[in-house]
């Protein structure tokens, strides 16, 4: 068993968001996204100050009710923990989210840019940093200074790419805190970090570099920052020790690949809502099904797994009838007009398979855009192939997910570029996500590999996640603390 901690955990999107329902009254919503999922867990095993943006409306009129202070709520499991919602100037938020974090930080961790058309930094980028995305950290430094003032002895869990420059401002005001930092998404190598301004890539590596350890989901990711470290900022690494020197400062560097909880999913698969959701997605299945579920992000690579489908129909009349593929996509990030432009290019593109195909009695792509979460998990359980051919991804969940619930046997046609990779690669069938003759091949050596090859490759996958599942990786989060502060965890 554990030890309990004081933990005070840092990310942008929190655990709950607040709306109202038709009544009016208050109602807490489950907040989205992979990480937040991941790590409602640790709330039910220690003591949790959550800090977060306020996001909605609503989550701002509960922070003003609480004066910007921690507040009791409690976990749908009805584990309690401490919330602190940090409201922006909403001006200030859009900059940080919309132009930062999400326009910039993001497409070039992830190589979303070609270069020769993009990024165009100028008078939005630089208004984005210094009126958006520093003082948006700035806000979170503050909050988090205010609970390390009430509890001197809490470690402190930063959480991804929102939040680079806070931990050096936190450092500068508490030079003794544990500081721990994990970033959910790939790190991009050294001469791509040259397409920001130096001021922003110096400022992102030292502020990572103001923490005690900073974590990463794969080997890959880790390398990469280690080297960009000392390139752009003249760390001092040691690759094979995972340590990067700066100042007088040295942090640890690891990798822990993030996963899921098992039972939460064994619990889903007999929910009412996905059995729901399963009876109509059954109904009218073809014999052979491919599924793919994500947010509608540039980075997911869409558009070419729908042509990469078009090619495999192109090549193999035999199936044309017999196969189609669920393409279930959340809509995600739609202020940023490039996410907007994505969804319209993913839209066009699924009707244009369908207009080359389609007969009377058959439509290969059966596109619903929505966030319905007990239909992807319905989805989960009836695929006969899935399709995760990410551009690059920190990890990948869906690949994670969809193997445990799935009820066929079901084959894993997988980037090498999502982290992901690194773990179940070898029993599925990797593919290179710009290459759709590669694509097309392995989309059509799932559909007709033998059942028992099948059955051995999912049981792996299968097996492999329930071993080193969500309660794996948030023990070997905390003992990476345990090393700093001498409290043993077990
Ligand atoms: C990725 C990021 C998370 C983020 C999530 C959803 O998984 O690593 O930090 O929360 O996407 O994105 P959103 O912009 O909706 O929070």
């Amino acid at each position: 068993v554990a030890a309990r901690r004081k933990l005070i955990v840092v990310s942008n999107r929190g655990p709950v968001t607040y709306g109202r329902d038709e009544s009016g009254a208050r109602v807490a919503r489950r907040g989205g996204g992979g990480l937040v999922t991941a790590l409602r867990g640790l709330v039910g095993h220690h003591d949790v100050i959550w800090v977060a943006s306020a996001m909605s409306d609503e989550d701002r009129r509960v922070a003003a009710e609480a004066a910007g202070e921690a507040f009791e709520e409690t976990a749908h499991d009805g584990a309690s923990y401490r919330l602190r919602l940090v409201a922006h100037d909403p001006a200030a938020y859009d900059g940080f989210y919309n132009v930062i974090a999400n326009g910039t930080i993001w497409f070039l961790q992830h190589y979303l840019w070609g270069l020769a058309d993009a990024p165009d930094l100028g008078e939005t980028q630089r208004r984005g940093w210094t009126e958006g995305y520093e003082p948006v950290n700035r806000a979170f430094a503050d909050a988090v200074v205010d609970e390390l003032g009430r509890h001197p002895d809490a470690s402190v869990c930063f959480h991804d790419y929102h939040l680079f420059l806070a931990p050096r401002i936190v450092r500068e005001r508490r030079p003794d805190a544990l500081l721990t930092h994990f970033v959910h998404i790939p790190w991009a190598q050294s001469d791509y970090w040259h397409a920001l301004p130096a001021d922003f890539r110096c400022a992102i590596h030292e502020g990572l570099l103001a923490n005690d350890v900073v974590g990463f989901h794969t080997e890959r990711w880790r390398r990469n920052f280690l080297d960009s470290c000392e390139a752009l900022v003249g760390a001092g690494c040691d690759f094979r020790a995972g340590v990067a020197r700066h100042g007088r400062r040295e942090t640890r560097v690891v990798t822990h690949p993030i996963s899921i909880d098992p039972d939460e999913f064994d619990a889903l698969r007999e929910n009412e809502a996905v059995l729901a959701e399963e009876r109509a997605i059954a109904e009218d299945r073809p014999e052979l099904l491919v599924v793919r579920v994500d947010r509608t992000d540039p980075s997911k690579n869409i558009v070419r797994g729908f042509r990469a489908y078009a090619l495999m129909l192109e090549h193999h009349p035999e199936l044309h009838g017999r196969v189609g593929m669920l393409a279930l996509l959340d809509p995600s990030r739609q202020s940023i007009p490039v996410y907007a432009e994505y969804l319209a290019a993913v839209e066009r593109e699924a009707a244009a398979v369908n207009e080359r195909f389609a007969t009377e009695a058959w439509r290969p792509v059966e596109l619903q855009i929505g966030d319905n979460f007990p239909q992807a998990v319905a989805a989960y359980k009836q695929f006969d192939v899935l399709l995760v051919n990410p551009i690059i991804d920190g990890m990948n969940l869906v690949a994670k997910e969809a193997p445990v619930v799935n009820a066929r046997d079901g084959v894993v046609v997988l980037s090498e570029n999502a982290g992901a990779y690194e773990e179940i690669g070898a029993w599925t069938l990797g593919v290179n996500p710009f290459d759709l003759e590669d694509q097309a091949a392995a989309l059509h050596r799932a559909l007709t590999m033998p059942d028992e090859e099948r059955r051995r490759r999912h049981e792996a996958i299968d097996a492999f996640v329930r071993e080193h599942d969500i309660e794996a990786w948030i023990e070997n989060q905390l003992v990476e603390i345990e090393r700093f502060d001498g409290i043993p965890t077990v």
